[in-house]
């Protein structure tokens, strides 16, 4: 067994927009209420959000985050989240069967995204309303003054606009799940007309139009060409969500799966293509990966939740190991179409479904998949290079051909630094890896650092990280080629200046 890759400065795919490591903050379960969000709390700041879970946050660099959903988006009325707090409604949040205090809203989520350095991705609830919501709170957000909704805005204490740049026109419209849920023509002629009155509002904005909340919608792909079809001159750009599990606990199979995803971005962009060839159209419409995990594991529990709480342990997967190693293929995958994914989102960020845990009036702590997303997020910025890889491969239950080792590397010509992004998808052998880097003359071995663990269901906990990384001293730079042993199972970062 043996696989080499090689890597030239001159075989770039594009540049890597930072976005493609945004994550998602929706109103559900405990992600706002309990998550970044709790007065009283000893770590809670003057506004009530959480520093301890700021700061865990700041550590993942997350460039992007969308909000306030997901399904919940579908039937939220933005104007019951501002104003003086006493005078919010309570509301019965239809989409996860909760009360949603409205303690948090538009204004209180911008300030966070603030603290931690990251912009906000808004969508706009296209599910109960349309036009008429989602240009009010586009005035409110972004038009300077000297107009009601805009006025009123700085009477809540924002004299200076929010100027959010990016703007999910609903979400997931394709399911029948979804308060709202539209035929892909209901959802291109709303999608059309809401975008044309918000570009009025504000033209220098960008939007994402909703595509199929999975590749196993009956729907897909029709429902992106036609959605596109209909909308194609105000939309910049196309949303794809996906969630991976393991629920036949066939880790081969599983680890297999940024197959689907490699498969599903590829058919996405045909269909965009497509669409932009039938228009005539100069103009290429990018993707916007904006919900994409493993989720699986919780779903048993989240059947005993009772309705009508408020912020209850709802999609509370506990990440063990393996789902660390897909991660980190995932990441690889968007590098690897780093010319279209220019957006993405793991989807969350803090307790449901997340890197991010906490507990209530106590701590917080980093779950398995936060490192993937962590090392990628912070040394996977600058231009991704074509990787020239040959690997073993194996066959699976689903999957023929799959290649053992995952393979994305990134150049920062600034900072004139490498970074190499590898799994080693085999369960029982290391693979022995000969890396040529001619191309990178002078540069030198930083680390390599590596996810491994004996146990493929190993989780963390607030008390024991089991899953953390750790140095592989075993890798060597001697001419241009790096020789490298990636342990058996294991996701691997090496760094070169
Ligand atoms: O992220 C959890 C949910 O998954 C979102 O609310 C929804 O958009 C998707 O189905």
């Amino acid at each position: 067994l043996k696989a080499t890759l090689t890597l030239d400065k001159n075989y770039q795919i594009d540049k890597v927009d930072d976005r493609i490591y945004g994550s998602f903050i929706e109103h559900l379960g405990r992600a706002v209420y309990g998550g970044i969000y709790e007065p009283g709390h000893p770590e809670a700041d003057e506004q009530g959000f959480r520093k301890d879970v700021i700061e865990l946050v700041k550590e993942l660099n997350v460039p992007i985050i969308r909000y306030p959903g997901g399904n919940m988006v579908s039937a939220y009325n933005w104007e019951d989240g501002i104003g003086p707090k006493e005078e919010r409604p309570r509301r019965l949040e239809l989409a996860w069967r909760t009360i949603e205090t409205n303690e948090v809203g538009t204004n209180e989520f911008v300030d966070w995204a603030k603290k931690v350095g990251a912009e906000v991705m808004m969508a706009v609830n296209l599910g109960t309303r349309g036009i008429d919501a989602a240009r009010n709170l586009l005035e409110y957000t972004n038009h300077p003054g000297g107009t009601y909704w805009s006025d009123l805005r700085r009477s809540h204490g924002y004299e200076e606009p929010h100027n959010i740049k990016t703007w999910c026109l609903g979400n997931e419209m394709d399911g029948p799940w979804q308060i709202g849920h539209k035929t892909a023509y209901e959802y291109g002629r709303i999608a059309n007309e809401t975008g044309k009155a918000m570009k009025l509002v504000d033209p220098t904005i960008e939007l994402v139009a909703c595509g199929s909340s999975s590749s196993e919608m009956p729907t897909f792909p029709e429902y992106e060409a036609t959605t596109l079809d209909l909308a194609y001159d105000q939309i910049d750009y196309i949303s794809l969500h996906q969630y991976y599990g393991n629920r036949s606990n066939d880790t081969p199979n599983f680890l297999a799966k940024n197959l689907t995803m490699d498969h599903f971005i590829k058919s996405v962009i045909a269909t965009c293509d497509y669409i932009k060839a039938k228009r005539r159209s100069k103009k290429t419409i990018k993707l916007s990966f904006d919900e994409w995990n493993v989720w699986y594991h919780s779903n048993d529990a989240d059947k005993q939740i009772e309705p009508w709480t408020i912020a209850p342990p709802q999609l509370e997967d506990h990440y063990n190991f393996e789902d660390a190693l897909l991660i980190g293929s995932l990441l690889i995958t968007f590098l690897k179409h780093a010319d279209r994914v220019k957006m993405a989102a793991m989807a969350q960020l803090v307790n449901v479904i997340a890197p991010i845990m906490t507990e209530n009036e106590g701590r917080s702590w980093k779950q398995t998949i936060f490192y993937p997303y962590m090392h990628a997020s912070v040394y996977g910025r600058g231009i991704s290079l074509k990787p020239i890889l040959s690997s073993p491969k194996y066959d699976s239950r689903e999957f023929t051909d799959v290649p053992y080792i995952d393979a994305g590397a990134v150049y920062n010509e600034e900072n004139e630094e490498v970074t190499i992004f590898l799994v080693n998808k085999h369960l029982e052998s290391a693979m022995p890896m000969d890396i040529d880097l001619r191309s990178f003359e002078g540069y030198e071995l930083v680390e390599h650092i590596e996810l491994v663990s004996d146990d493929l269901k190993a989780v963390n906990t607030a008390d024991h990280q089991a899953v953390a990384p750790q140095q592989n001293t075993h890798s060597k730079l001697d001419g241009g080629i790096l020789t490298a042993h990636l342990s058996k199972a294991s996701w691997n970062v090496i760094r070169l200046r």
